[in-house]
């Protein structure tokens, strides 16, 4: 990582999330390549220090517009060090209620476009010998929940894409970060979301009360905006980068949950698995796996674990 100034690219810089980092970046003397799909919406915030602010429009879901906006801010700052996905939004409502639309544009605003960003800027960061990109996505993109299934296809999506491009440009010295904000006040629940066409079908269902609860603004938020804002530049600025950060107690506590039931559902299935292995009983092999001497493997010390015989 560069001395400050460093440049950083971030999009969906009008509002919340994208607005709290760029202001952040910049109270740090920080150079800033700040993208909205409105660049009005960005008129107001200046540079301090040494740090220069470049502002450009930039709609996600247009993978050229990406590709254009990434090589002009190249060339305006020299070279990019921190690249921040943050651009997002989400739709809320039951999966079947949405329009296909709806949907189509969720997934490439949330994953189609990050993706293409990635792809965009990995060439400027292996050309300089390394960097950071920090993709945001949510305490949903460890746990789904009634009503987000498109939003949380997304965010697993993220998870998922990230998590493998980490292991494939490690080596190029460029470090990965997935964000997992939990609930915090921004555009997010107020004008950004996108609601589900309510249908009698689902009236009275945890989708429907989710969708709402939303509608009536009716979803409190734990997060302090400009502290997680903080901790991001932090965390991206620390001389290592975590693949995945989890922000608010809200989201450590779902994250949680969410993988621990994953990890006990995984265990009662543990002879299943292995029973379907080309040589299962035919005495090669165990039909459940030994305990590994290290001890990764804690499914012998959790209270209520299936054991296995
Ligand atoms: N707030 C939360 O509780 C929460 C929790 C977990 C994760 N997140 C994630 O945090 C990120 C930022 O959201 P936020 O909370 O800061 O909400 P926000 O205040 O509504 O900001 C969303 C930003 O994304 C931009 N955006 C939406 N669609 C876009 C597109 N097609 N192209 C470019 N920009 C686009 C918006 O731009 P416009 O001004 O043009 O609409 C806005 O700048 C999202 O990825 C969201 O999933 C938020």
């Amino acid at each position: 990582m560069t001395a400050s100034p460093r440049v950083w690219l971030v999009t969906g810089s009008s509002t919340g999330i994208g607005r709290a980092l760029v202001t952040e970046l910049l109270a740090r003397g920080e150079s800033v390549a700040a993208t909205a799909r409105d660049p009005r919406t960005l008129a107001d915030l200046r540079p301090s220090g040494a740090g220069t602010l470049w502002t450009a429009r930039l709609d996600v879901t247009d993978p050229e517009r990406i590709r254009q906006v990434v090589d002009a801010a190249a060339r305006a700052l020299g070279r990019l060090d921190v690249v921040v996905s943050n651009a997002g939004y989400a739709l809320v409502g039951a999966a079947e209620e949405a329009s296909g639309e709806q949907v189509d544009r969720q997934i490439r605003t949330n994953l189609t476009g990050p993706i293409h960003l990635a792809r965009a800027v990995l060439p400027y960061l292996r050309a300089q010998g390394g960097g950071r990109i920090v993709q945001v996505s949510s305490m949903a993109g460890q746990r789904g929940s009634p009503g987000t299934a498109v939003y949380c296809a997304t965010k697993w999506g993220v998870e998922g894409f990230f998590e493998s491009l980490a292991a494939e440009v490690k080596g190029f010295g460029i470090g990965v970060t997935i964000v997992e904000p939990g609930t915090v006040s921004t555009g997010f629940f107020g004008r950004s979301k996108e609601l589900t066409t309510a249908s009698p079908g689902y009236a009275g269902t945890p989708a429907a009360i989710l969708r709402r609860r939303a509608q009536d603004g009716r979803l409190p938020c734990r997060g302090d905006l400009a502290k997680m804002a903080a901790a991001v530049v932090d965390v991206a600025t620390g001389p290592t980068a975590p693949l995945r950060l989890a922000l608010g107690s809200d989201a450590y506590a779902s994250i949680r949950r969410g993988l621990t039931a994953r990890l006990a559902d995984l265990e009662d299935q543990r002879e299943l698995a292995f029973s379907t292995d080309l040589n299962a009983g035919d005495g090669s092999t165990p039909s459940t796996p030994h305990r590994r001497p290290e001890g990764n493997d804690d499914a012998h010390h959790r209270p209520g674990a299936r054991q296995p015989r």
